[in-house]
């Protein structure tokens, strides 16, 4: 019996369709809903929970950070269904969502002898869940995930949609390590997302921040998505809702999530693989803030606080607010924002609590180099996600522009620049 809070959001995907369950105390009956699911034959085709049968064996990818409380009812879900887990404990740092720790989840699921119809869990942040979905995808070619996000950023945005990866570590022209952010992975969708927001009680404020960062994202692309058009405007309400969070108000936080959820899962019904030509939007919308962020997420020394350089790298959200900063700053330069817009969006970044600049940025031609490179680039030209007001009526649009001109790149650099 789920908790009477409980909000489920459906995420349509076909034969891949699941469901996000959110709320306080949900993530031991909602797991074993999942796992008596997994268990049941049932008679609908495009069920992806149920066709390989009963879970017998399940892993459990814990990030180190969660409250022991969460891991407990997880585990006691899984012995009300007769399976004892194993736990992988990792602690999540950028540098180690890499091959060489996916090759160790995967060693460890093989040991504890996972088989065809057996589980992954991913239980933690942003990074275990993209680390513990690709190695479900990869495992015996492919085996079921659960996704049990426990930070705000992946409960209202990683957990959901099925992109799971790691990084890339390569040389640089100049022979320095790079680290590119989500080179390697697969599209592989989870049997059930499971956000237990009681989690964030214990969640530190910066990173309650910094999963705001994706939450403002998302407002500035809600009026892009095809859909019912939002009965209010998306940005209407988003900065008491931020207040009422960074206050630590469970229910506001609940409600965030399920707003986020909604619209993510809007996003992926219509484009999952990220096909749409870029006229359309498509999913890569949700890239909006991101090739900037990318460009500057793994670069050593950059501070939140430039009179803390001590709290140095960024973390993701983080970046992510400089994105849209800079997003905004280069549609401005393009004439697709008015000035006084993109003031706006920097004010609703600041309200999370996020850095809007960053000192000991590298050179522009620098980091615009790095943007290139960025994945999100195609056919060697760069695709830019920048919010778009062109038409008069205000934030909540985006478009993707192709090959922007230099000039508007830089412009956006300059913008976060210290
Ligand atoms: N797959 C996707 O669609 C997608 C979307 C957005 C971001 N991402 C990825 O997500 C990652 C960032 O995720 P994140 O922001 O969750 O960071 P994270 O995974 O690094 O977690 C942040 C920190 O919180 C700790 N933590 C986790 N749960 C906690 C809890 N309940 N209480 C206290 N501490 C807790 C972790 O140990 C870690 O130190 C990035 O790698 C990013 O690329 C993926």
């Amino acid at each position: 019996v789920l908790p009477t809070q409980t909000q489920v959001v459906p995420v349509d995907l076909g034969p891949r369709s699941y469901s996000a369950t959110i709320g306080r105390g949900v993530l031991g009956p909602a797991l074993r809903g999942t796992l008596i699911a997994c268990a049941t034959p049932r008679a609908d085709p495009t069920d992806r929970v149920t066709p390989l049968g009963p879970v017998r064996r399940c892993l459990i990818v814990l990030d180190t950070g969660v409250p022991a409380t969460l891991l407990d009812a997880a585990i006691d879900a899984l012995h009300t269904q007769g399976i004892s887990p194993h736990a992988h404990p990792l602690t999540p740092t950028e540098h180690d969502k890499s091959l060489a720790s996916l090759a160790s989840v995967l060693e460890s699921a093989a040991r504890a002898g996972l088989e065809r119809n057996d589980l992954i869990l991913a239980l933690g942040g942003g990074i275990v869940g993209d680390l513990a979905g690709f190695a479900a995808a990869s495992y015996r070619r492919g085996i079921r995930f659960i996704q049990c996000p426990t930070t705000l950023l992946s409960m209202v945005d990683a957990s959901v949609g099925g992109k799971t990866g790691v990084n890339l570590l390569v040389p640089d022209a100049s022979g320095h390590a790079a680290l590119l952010k989500n080179m390697v992975g697969a599209f592989w969708q989870p049997a059930a997302v499971i956000a237990d927001t009681a989690a964030l009680d214990a969640l530190p404020d910066r990173h309650l921040r910094a999963g705001l960062a994706e939450c403002v994202k998302h407002a500035l692309i809600a009026r892009s998505i095809p859909g019912p058009t939002p009965s209010s405007d998306p940005l209407v309400g988003l900065r008491s809702t931020i207040a009422r969070v960074l206050a630590r108000d469970p229910a506001a936080a609940a409600e965030l999530v399920a707003h986020n959820v909604a619209l993510k899962a809007r996003v992926v019904a219509g484009d999952e693989r990220e096909l749409a030509p870029s006229k359309a939007g498509g999913r890569a919308l949700l890239n909006l803030g991101h090739t900037f962020a990318h460009a500057i997420e793994t670069l050593p020394g950059l501070s939140p606080d430039p009179s803390r350089p001590d709290l140095a790298p960024l973390h993701h959200g983080e970046a992510v607010g400089l994105g849209l900063v800079a997003a905004a700053a280069a549609a401005a330069c393009l004439g697709m924002l008015p000035a006084a817009l993109a003031a706006e969006v920097t004010e609703l970044v600041a309200a999370c609590g996020l850095p809007t600049r960053v000192r000991g940025l590298a050179p522009t031609a620098e980091v615009a180099a790095r943007m290139a490179h960025d994945k999100k680039a195609s056919g060697g030209v760069l695709r830019l996600v920048l919010p778009d007001a062109s038409d008069g009526s205000g934030l909540g649009r985006a478009r993707v522009v192709e090959g922007p001109p230099p000039h508007a790149v830089a412009a956006g650099i300059d913008a976060i620049r210290l």
